[in-house]
């Protein structure tokens, strides 16, 4: 993947107040002792969280789909690496009308945190789950009986208020979900149920970021099938929430937006696949930066690390880094990816361990000590991007975010607007 330039990006640190006493501001700069990520302070980077990026993001997805249609914000697995909490909110500022998590402790943390919205549940719901589910309001994706059953009595002896529910329709995910004939019978089941309220229905679909596959529309054709048994002749009529599109489809599929999309990835600023540039403008959310541990100078034939799998070629200066596959920068990237110093690229050579990473400086011949080196994201005129770390790993930007910094320290930023791409 070729390496993107793009103009210099202005961070402001958050607004915080005067200090009085000398405590640390932990309003914005997320540096707990424990958080829910059990990140732990660490003196060997940051991850940097911009959620003016994020809002902004989440504001463009939502005039791209309209008015007709709502936007919700995909939070689970800790906002993809980013920090539940913050960017549900992020998002909801930014248009997001609904948060979607895996499990009901995610929904819980939300609440707790204050969140009122709408929360789809859209893992699998544990039956043992249903008190707290109907207790906070968390709305459950349904794809058995015994979860109807176990909402029911839950309903009876707590809120006595029917609960809202979504259904899922297996359309070729062949993951979670009902096959569609099922489906229609678990509806009429839980329309039965004056404990529940059917609110919403929905499929995933499972290569919509395949741009020539023409099976996303095959998907699609199975579900508006099964909305049109439903409503027959009017599947936009349907009296529930349909929704299908995940980032890629809403994107490059208009026609499977239908009343709501889930979006994921694009909250983020990142593209699930190539198809999907140039349709909106969408700014990366992470940066992950370093600082160079230190330096040695080694003469030519000199081999490093684990395995000896770099030899220098010439005498190098060679650099350390103190993040290692424990803190997510994965050993799948040894000797394949690039970080930044000083705006330009260095090259990671011999194997990452645990904790360390070396990269070659010998083109940076005044690297020194303390030199913030960027994992993730941009410095000066260049960046390195999700995708680009995802391609050299062998994965999927979604992996790249999700481990990155795992032992790091976050801190959140508000941004003007300056690191647009599409
Ligand atoms: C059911 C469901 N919908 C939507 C999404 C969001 O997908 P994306 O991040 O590609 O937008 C996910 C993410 O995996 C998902 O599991």
């Amino acid at each position: 993947m070729t390496p993107s330039r793009r103009r210099k990006k202005k961070s402001s640190s958050s607004k915080a107040g005067p200090a009085r006493r000398r405590r640390p501001d932990r309003s914005r700069s997320t540096i707990p002792s424990r958080t829910a990520a059990g990140r732990a302070p660490t003196p060997t980077g940051q991850i940097q969280i911009d959620l003016g990026a994020l809002r902004r993001n989440a504001s463009a997805l939502n005039s791209l789909i309209g008015p007709a249609c709502e936007l919700l914000a995909v939070v689970k697995a800790d906002g993809y690496g980013h920090g539940m909490i913050e960017v549900a909110r992020a998002g909801l500022a930014g248009g997001a009308t609904r948060l979607g998590v895996t499990t009901v402790a995610e929904g819980l943390a939300l609440r707790e945190a204050g969140l009122g919205c709408p929360i789809l549940v859209m893992g699998v719901m544990d039956e043992a789950e249903a008190p707290d589910a109907v207790t906070h309001r968390l709305t459950p994706v349904i794809c058995r009986d015994s979860q109807l059953e176990a909402l029911t009595k839950a309903v009876r002896t707590t809120t006595r208020k029917p609960a809202a529910i979504h259904l899922k329709a297996d359309t070729g995910m062949g993951r979670l979900g009902l096959p569609p004939e099922e489906c229609l019978s678990l509806l009429e089941r839980a329309r039965l149920a004056p404990e529940l309220r059917v609110e919403g229905i929905m499929t995933h679909f499972a290569e919509a970021d395949a741009a020539e596959s023409a099976y996303t529309a095959e998907q699609l054709d199975r579900f508006r099938a099964l909305l049109n048994r439903i409503a027959p002749n009017r599947p936009e009529r349907v009296p529930f929430i349909a929704h299908a599109a995940n980032s890629a489809a809403l994107l490059t599929r208009p026609e499977s937006r239908l009343q709501m999309v889930r979006a994921g990835l694009a909250l983020y600023g990142l593209l699930p696949s190539p198809s999907c540039r140039g349709i909106v403008e969408l700014e990366p959310v992470m940066r992950w930066t370093t600082r160079i541990a230190h330096v040695r100078r080694l003469p030519a034939g000199r081999s490093l690390g684990y395995g000896r799998t770099f030899t220098t070629k010439r005498p190098s200066l060679i650099g350390l880094l103190p993040v290692g596959y424990a803190s997510g920068y994965s050993r799948l990237l040894s000797n394949q990816a690039f970080c930044l110093h000083a705006g330009g690229r260095a090259p990671v050579v011999g194997r990452i361990s645990m904790d360390l990473t070396m990269i070659d400086l010998t083109g940076h011949p005044m690297a020194q000590i303390g030199d913030e080196v960027v994992l993730l994201g941009q410095q000066e005129r260049d960046r390195v991007t999700a995708e680009e770390l995802a391609a050299w790993a062998q994965t999927i930007p979604y992996e790249i975010t999700c481990s990155a910094g795992s032992r790091t320290a976050r801190r959140y930023v508000e941004s003007p607007m300056t690191g647009r791409r599409g």
